[in-house]
């Protein structure tokens, strides 16, 4: 049955206020549950990444078919990607990080695909050049995060037109326009290099098992307004005789105008960018964050705040906070009203300048390992 919902997700528009759980019902993904956590922490010697502990990634596709996979013995890689239209933001964070922690944790192949046709054809304002320039900024912001540089290829789609093209047009030629349509909403105007997009999305999922001659199964994290991409894929491969790509995915980092919807580039004031300077970050959070405090301090100290609804709370608890125990205690401190949201703010542009601060040093050196991560033009296979 389908289900009503006064929002809606697609990885061309977020829009209304996001209710995950519906969000599962209308996607038909499944809830990333306590069994499946337990099973993870099996093979990472009990550790858990708090963005798993604290449902930041929620659901999932067949998960626990990955696992079952790994216990027989057969080695998962990862994939994920970036669409390259602007410069990265705080949003982005999200899968990246998880992706790299379990790189680390499984020793696992990473493929990240870099869509600049994607955002070409997808955006009226942006020509090829802007593109590739965004593709060479953002590779800094990825590799800055510290994927294993003998692990990790990265696939810029305009230079590998070869391997993308052909395993692309396999996959376009099983699906059809209205599965597209319903998918992505376009109509009579979408222009027809967007409309078999898509299937380019879909290669990186059957790569490693091109490559190898054999199926290999393959993770995908990201964001859940990616998972239209992945819905369609999955309905397609088992037809090519491919594995299913299985996927982790995320709720959304909020913009800094509130807690619905998602922190896009496309509202500068409302995102912060992994370049913003220290002074930038501080009038942001400043000026922009929603605060769920009172309006003055003498009824926040008598009434307290509502971290539900507070950006910064969001914030600290989706990414920049990951002790429990010092996130437990800014909730509390800020619901009795002891915690003044100024004070929290301050929390919040400490955590983020401390950790641009680092990042944008890092950003730095990427410059000099480009090309060890770039997937060669070469690779013909
Ligand atoms: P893009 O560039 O829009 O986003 C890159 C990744 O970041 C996630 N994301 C967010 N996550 C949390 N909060 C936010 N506010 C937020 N904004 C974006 C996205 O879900 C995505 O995971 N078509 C893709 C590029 C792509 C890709 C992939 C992404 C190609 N292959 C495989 C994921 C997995 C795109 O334009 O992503």
């Amino acid at each position: 049955m389908p289900v009503k919902s006064n929002f809606s997700v697609t990885p061309y528009s977020v829009s209304g206020n996001v209710d995950y759980q519906k969000l599962i019902k209308k996607f038909g993904t499944k809830p990333i549950t306590g069994t499946l956590l337990r099973r993870i922490s099996k093979y990472t010697g009990g550790d858990l990444h708090f963005m798993l502990r604290r449902g930041v990634f929620f659901t999932h596709r067949d998960l626990g078919w990955l696992l079952d996979r790994y216990d027989q013995g057969e080695k998962f890689y990862l994939y994920t990607g970036r669409g390259p239209s602007e410069r990265t933001h705080i949003g982005h964070l999200i899968p990246w990080t998880m992706t790299k922690w379990l790189q680390d944790k499984f020793g696992s192949k990473l493929i990240f695909q870099i869509t600049d046709d994607e955002k070409f054809l997808s955006d009226e304002s942006l020509d090829l050049s802007d593109t590739r320039r965004y593709a060479m900024d953002n590779i800094l912001d990825i590799i800055a995060l510290g994927f294993s540089k003998k692990k990790t290829e990265i696939l810029i789609d305009t230079d590998n037109a070869d391997i993308l093209y052909r395993n692309a047009i396999r996959i376009a030629k099983k699906i059809n326009y209205s599965t597209v349509k319903a998918a992505f909403g376009f109509n009579e105007s979408t222009n027809i290099g967007f409309i078999f997009y898509t299937s380019i999305q879909a290669v990186p999922s059957i790569l490693e098992s091109v490559r190898e001659g054999r199926n290999v199964p393959c993770l995908i994290p990201h964001g859940v307004d990616q998972d239209p991409h992945f819905r369609v894929t999955r309905d397609v491969l088992p037809k090519l005789g491919y594995y299913k790509p299985a996927s982790i995915q995320s709720i959304f980092v909020p913009p800094l105008s509130g807690v619905s919807g998602k922190m896009s580039s496309s509202d500068p004031n409302s995102t912060i960018f992994l370049t913003d300077d220290p002074k930038t970050v501080e009038m942001k959070i400043k000026k922009y964050a929603f605060s769920g405090g009172q309006p003055t301090i003498e009824e926040h100290r008598k009434l307290g705040g509502n971290p539900d609804i507070d950006v910064s709370f969001q914030w600290l608890k989706i990414f920049f906070e990951p002790d429990d125990r010092k996130l437990q205690k800014i909730e509390d401190d800020y619901k009795s009203g002891a915690l003044l949201t100024g004070e929290l703010k301050s929390i919040l542009i400490e955590k983020i300048n401390s950790f641009l601060e680092k990042h944008q040093e890092r950003r730095e050196k990427a410059r000099d390992v480009i090309q060890d991560f770039l997937v060669s033009r070469e690779d013909r296979k």
